[in-house]
């Protein structure tokens, strides 16, 4: 998730789901061709299984940026057709090439031909007044063409003009049943549904109707959620105490402040791990005060941990 997700927060969400299938924010073809590739395709090899998600429309930077991707150890790549935001419509990628399947279709073949990784594609449900099941299936057809067989759908459609990016996530209504009907109708797919999805129980619904579902926001807020989904689908494991998984970051703290990240950087997604807890607010309250300072080191975490109730 752009501005939110990073290589930090896959190595803590990772602590947490040791077999979930982890995604990148949104990298652009145009950022790993011009700019430092190493950082954008950096990551720490127990967060595999994980996959790159690429925004582009230019085939041959997709393709190259899909090899780079391979050499680096991506386990899937991933074509964004979902972002709305306007940065992202002038560069003629995200959801508004819902509109043009041809064109995601050859960009799709250029990547697949770099790549022994598989390569999918996360849609929305449609765009603006292209609000139904078939623009839907006109959209995907060209792709199950050119050998898409994994489809990430986030089940709402998205309004290009007029709604910010956090409108276009909140503002048009959610529609499983298109999702649904997508999985029944092309049943060799692999159909992940996303989009509200914040319940065990609600996952538990969906995996009778399609095959997989992703988590955004409420794995972000609530990140103890993923321990919790882990623990529902593997009952042999136990559920870890959220003081050892800070514990367990001290070392990769330690070995990135060490190499000049400011720990910030790193904590800015630990804060949501105590929430719904005793002492929640102390753990953020000092995570907060402290971690921006100068010379902020993992003992900011322990600090946090001791100013918070025994109980927690
Ligand atoms: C801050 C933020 C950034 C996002 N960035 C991306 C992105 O880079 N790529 C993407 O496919 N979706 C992105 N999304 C959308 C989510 O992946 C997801 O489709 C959407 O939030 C609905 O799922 P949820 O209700 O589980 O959060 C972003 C969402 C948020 C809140």
């Amino acid at each position: 998730m752009m501005d939110w997700t990073d290589r930090h927060c896959r190595y803590f969400m990772r602590l947490l789901s040791p077999s979930v299938f982890l995604y990148t924010e949104m990298v652009t073809a145009a950022a790993i061709h011009h700019g430092d590739a190493q950082r954008f395709l950096q990551f720490d090899v127990s967060e595999h299984p994980i996959a790159l998600q690429l925004g582009g429309s230019d085939p041959q930077w997709m393709a190259s940026a899909t090899q780079k991707a391979t050499d680096h150890g991506f386990d899937e790549i991933n074509i964004n057709v979902g972002c709305p935001s306007d940065k992202v419509q002038s560069g003629q990628f995200g959801a508004c090439l819902m509109a043009h399947p041809e064109i995601v279709a050859e960009c799709y073949q250029a990547m697949l031909g770099q790549t022994d990784k598989p390569v999918t594609v996360k849609t929305r449900i449609g765009i603006d007044d292209r609000d139904s099941y078939e623009f839907l299936v006109a959209f995907v057809e060209p792709l199950i063409d050119a050998g898409c067989r994994k489809f990430v759908v986030h089940a709402r459609i998205a309004i290009l003009d007029g709604l910010s990016p956090k409108e276009n996530r909140i503002v048009p209504p959610l529609n499983y049943d298109r999702v649904y009907r997508l999985k029944d109708d092309f049943p060799e797919l692999e159909i992940v549904i996303n989009g509200g999805i914040s319940k065990i129980e609600q996952i538990d619904t969906m995996l009778q109707r399609v095959d997989g579902v992703m988590v955004g926001r409420q794995a972000y807020q609530q990140p103890y959620f993923l321990a919790e989904v882990e623990q529902h689908f593997n009952a042999d494991r136990v559920l870890p105490d959220r003081r050892d998984i800070v514990e367990n970051m001290l070392p990769y703290i330690d070995l990135n402040v060490a190499s000049g990240v400011p720990l910030n950087r790193i904590t800015r997604h630990m804060l949501g791990l105590f929430a719904g807890q005793p002492g929640a607010r102390a753990w953020r309250r000092y995570i907060s005060e402290h971690a921006h300072l100068g010379d902020a080191g993992s003992e900011v975490l322990v600090k946090a941990l001791n100013a918070m109730p025994i109980a927690a």
